[in-house]
């Protein structure tokens, strides 16, 4: 009923540390990624090729790939929108890029200033490139739960923008509950309406925990056939775009949970905690992982 195996997706130092308030420094991002590293994590999600004046904390992005030193087997991933990105990213050696488009029109333009279709359109020679440089390139599909400006979104419309994304040549779609509001019910509604078109074996999940949902959202998913997860290490995160947004799944969470199943992460989890309260010390804030927080109180 359950996969032997779950990719974890750590999207840390990109979700996470883009919705800093002040600038992280340039060594915390290195050491941050290199301990995630450390401690098993085989894709990274390490930066993004945004423009810096939508999203400052991101613009030192080219440097964090310069300086990080890379383990052998992990996948360096960034966000690139546009041709520009992609120049960037791989002027940055990077290992995987993703495009990020939504379900949502108005977060669209909040997000990305376009609608879907045009971001559709623009994430064309990015995956045009991509595969002339055989980059696996990865599609995130946000608000798939719903959203902070529209409410409900409509499963039938993820599944249209899933659908897109693969057809232009995304290996693997992430379906983002940007804002959280997502439970049990309308996860497995959603996972039902996209299997219809698309195989699962193509698609990841991104919960974001704003009420506590996200790991009984994980569960569903696995339930379903999906074996790649997102999360972050300590619950970093929320969107600079989606008000109220609170962090991703924290990571440690993720793979305590995963652990107790007997599913394979290659994580060690003592090692990704330290480097959670580690990162959670550098940037004075309390830790989002109950593992954490529990791992904390034995120390
Ligand atoms: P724009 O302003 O509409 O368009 O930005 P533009 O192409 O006219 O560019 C304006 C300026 O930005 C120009 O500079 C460009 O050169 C520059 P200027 O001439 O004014 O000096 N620019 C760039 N600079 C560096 N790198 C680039 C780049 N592109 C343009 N790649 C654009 C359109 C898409 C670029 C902008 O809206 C943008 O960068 N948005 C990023 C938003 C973002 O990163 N959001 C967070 C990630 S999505 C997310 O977190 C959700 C997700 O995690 C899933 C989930 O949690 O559910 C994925
Ligand atoms: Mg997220």
């Amino acid at each position: 009923m359950y996969p032997p195996y779950v990719k974890v997706v750590e999207v840390g130092p990109r979700d996470g540390l883009q919705n800093e308030q002040s600038i992280v420094p340039l060594h915390t991002k290195i050491t941050l990624i290199e301990q995630l590293a450390a401690a098993g994590c085989q894709y990274i999600e390490s930066g993004s090729f945004v423009s810096p004046k939508w999203v400052p904390q991101m613009a030192d992005s080219g440097l964090v790939f310069k300086h990080i030193t890379r383990h052998p087997g992990v996948h360096y991933s960034a966000l690139t929108p546009n041709a520009e990105g992609f120049r960037a990213a791989i002027s940055s050696s990077v290992d995987e890029i993703a495009v990020f488009a939504s379900a949502s029109e108005s977060f669209s333009q909040k997000n990305i200033n376009c609608s879907i279709q045009q971001s559709l359109v623009r994430f064309q020679p990015v995956l045009d490139m991509a595969r002339a440089h055989h980059l696996p390139v990865r599609g995130y599909v946000s608000c798939v739960l719903g959203c902070p400006y529209e409410g409900n979104i409509s499963p039938s419309k993820v599944t249209t923008v899933s659908k897109s994304l693969l057809d232009m040549g995304c290996y693997e779609i992430s379906l983002g509950d940007t804002i959280g509001v997502g439970t049990p019910n309308k996860t497995a509604q959603l996972l039902n309406k996209i299997s219809e078109e698309i195989d699962l074996k193509h698609v990841a999940v991104h919960f974001h925990d704003t009420y506590g949902q996200a790991l009984a959202n994980v569960l569903i998913a696995l339930q379903h056939g999906v074996t790649v997860v997102d999360s972050a290490i300590s619950g970093l995160g929320g969107c600079p775009y989606a008000q109220g947004a609170s962090g991703n799944l924290a990571t440690e969470d993720l793979v305590y949970m995963l652990n107790g199943m007997a599913i394979k992460t290659g994580i060690d989890l003592h090692k990704l905690t330290q480097a959670g309260l580690n990162i959670m010390q550098a940037l004075n804030k309390p830790t989002q992982s109950k593992v954490a927080l529990a791992f904390k109180s034995h120390i």
